[in-house]
């Protein structure tokens, strides 16, 4: 007998049995011959050569070389456990999502990730975290790809691989720059200085949580719900740890980088054994959806803006709970593929240009890096609903499609596959007028504001924190070669903030220079959580 058989998305089905691949009670090639000896290769004689004709040395060698598939070009070091999401059916008034539903339970995978560094880099190093969410639904998958950072580096989709190259090992030297974060890292930010906001989230504790299970998820963009009406509104989705949100000590980090580079793993594996299932509240932020998507004069479309949880508080929805470990994480964790497009009804894409860019990204990488375009007949990444597409053939296709040639009308299959009522319809077809539009490469003016939101996050940090925030800063910075870069960031962090200069210049060595920008102004609070809470007075 061998280990309980678990449907890597569903549940365990109770009965131990060997699963695919493990079956009967000896050794086979992959075709199914019986081996008996696969410890010595076919030679001419004891001593002499090989075999060209040893088929089975030549199959078990030629799979073992083909073992490693290519790592995600971002966010390729993760870890991922199954679980279930519980809706409170509190957002019917605006959401007809079905798994958001009242008591409706839901099948979940959860990845978690570092962004920057390769597959086998540590753990807790100062980075953002992926936070990716599949949920198995009745109505089909629906993921919700996010991070722990509710904002995001630019505000255009097609500086992605722009920022991703300045970020990642240089190609000369292949020096991992996420955890050290150097030259190229920071000409881009000083350049580009709508990453200001999220930079201040990666150079503060946030920067470093001290596990998966204490950190918050953000959807980052707006999201457009649809209720059973037909009535729409403006979402951002948002994860809040059951444990609360804890980081860890630059220090500590890099103590454990060198202990433990496997931590966070370790952590979200062994809590999950023991039965201390970690809990996240999903919630939601919701605002009136108006032609000009702003509330509160912050433009929604930006991702690098967040909205202030005093001006739209978040409204719990439902409940995930991590329960499961993987049985394997290849077939599970490394196989997995999300998709900003997988989306059920009530749940819709805006305008946002990163987002927009997003929804071409995953699905083409996940072409290459999963060879192919028949990902989603992997079990991790299989719907639980039923599915019944017009795809054929292709690469690693497993599927034996039956019936005559797919296309509709088809009169000669029955019909099938069948049309879907205007009930099913898969996707949000609400009527949205469309922006007068004339085709044009430029930002609106609503999104030139990058210092307001970083100054109001900075302000709303306590005096610790703020004193991590300038360490991580003079030593990141630190770390440049370029004085003309370092000069460069100081004269974005003065925009910011007068103390945060001054002090991060001191510890550099460099004179501090004056603001550019005229910073609006902020009213601090004390009494405010750790996402920056106050907002402009003008
Ligand atoms: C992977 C989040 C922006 C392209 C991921 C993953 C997460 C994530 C969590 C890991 C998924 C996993 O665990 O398998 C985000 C967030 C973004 C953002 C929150 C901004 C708000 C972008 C943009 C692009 C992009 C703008 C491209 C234009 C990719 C690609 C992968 C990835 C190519 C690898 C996917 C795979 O190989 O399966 N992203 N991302 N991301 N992201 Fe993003």
């Amino acid at each position: 007998t061998g280990p309980e058989t678990v449907s890597p998305t569903g549940a365990p089905t109770g009965a131990p049995k060997l699963s695919q691949g493990q079956q009967g009670d000896f050794l086979t090639t992959s075709a199914g011959a019986r081996l008996y000896d696969t410890d010595h290769s076919l030679k001419a004689g004891e001593r002499g050569p090989t075999l060209l004709q040893d088929h089975h040395l030549r199959e078990k060698v030629m799979h073992f070389d083909h073992e490693r598939i290519p790592e995600r070009v971002v966010h390729a070091r993760g870890y991922g456990a199954h679980g279930v999401f519980v809706g409170y059916g509190t957002a019917a008034s605006v959401c007809k999502a079905g798994f958001l539903g009242d008591g409706v339970e839901t099948q979940v995978f959860v990845r978690f990730s570092t962004v920057l560094g390769s597959r086998g880099s540590a753990d807790t190093v100062r980075d953002t975290r992926g936070f990716a969410t599949k949920f198995y639904t009745q109505e089909g998958n629906f993921d919700l790809v996010g991070n722990n950072i509710p904002v995001f580096f630019i505000q255009d989709g097609i500086k992605f691989p722009d920022v991703i190259h300045a970020g990642k090992p240089h190609p000369d030297r292949e020096i991992p720059q996420a955890q050290s974060a150097h030259d190229t890292f920071w000409d881009f930010v000083s350049t580009h200085t709508e990453a200001t906001h999220h930079v201040m989230w990666n150079m503060s504790d946030r920067g470093i949580p001290r596990s998966y299970r204490t950190m918050e998820g953000f959807g980052v963009h707006t999201f457009r719900l649809v209720n059973a009406e037909g009535g729409t509104a403006l979402a951002k989705f948002h994860w809040k740890p059951k444990l609360g949100v804890h980081s860890l000590v630059w220090e500590e980090a890099q103590l454990i980088n060198g202990i433990d580079p496997d931590f966070h793993r370790r952590d979200l594996a062994d809590a999950i054994e023991s039965g201390a299932f970690p809990q996240w509240e999903l919630g939601l932020q919701i605002f009136p959806d108006t032609p000009r998507q702003t509330f509160e004069g912050i433009d929604l479309l930006d991702p690098t803006k967040i909205v202030p949880e005093e001006l739209a508080p978040v409204q719990p929805v439902g409940m995930l709970t991590l329960n499961r470990n993987t049985m394997n994480f290849f077939a599970e964790t490394e196989q997995v593929a999300f998709h900003l497009g997988n989306l059920v009804p009530g749940i819709d894409v805006t305008d946002d240009p990163l987002l927009q860019a997003r929804l071409f990204s995953y699905l083409d990488t996940q072409l290459t890096r999963l060879a192919g375009p028949n990902f989603n007949q992997i079990p991790i990444n299989r719907p639980h609903t039923a599915v019944n597409d017009m795809f054929r053939d292709g690469f690693h296709q497993h599927a034996v499609h039956a019936g005559v040639a797919p296309y509709r009308p088809n009169t000669l299959d029955g019909g099938n596959p069948f049309e879907a009522t205007a009930e099913d319809r898969p996707l949000v077809e609400v009527a949205q007028p469309l922006p007068k539009a004339v085709k044009v490469r430029q930002a609106p003016a609503s999104f030139a504001d990058h210092f307001t939101q970083p100054r109001l996050f900075w302000l709303s940090l306590s005096p610790v924190e703020k004193e991590h925030v300038v360490r991580a800063f003079t030593f990141e910075l630190g770390k440049c070669y370029e004085q003309a870069v370092k000069e460069r960031q100081l004269r974005v962090l003065a925009n910011v903030d007068a103390t945060l200069c001054a002090q991060v210049a001191q510890g550099l060595g460099l004179p501090a220079p004056s603001p550019t920008v005229r910073p609006k102004k902020v009213a601090p609070s004390p009494a405010l959580s750790q996402i920056g809470q106050t907002w402009p007075t003008d």
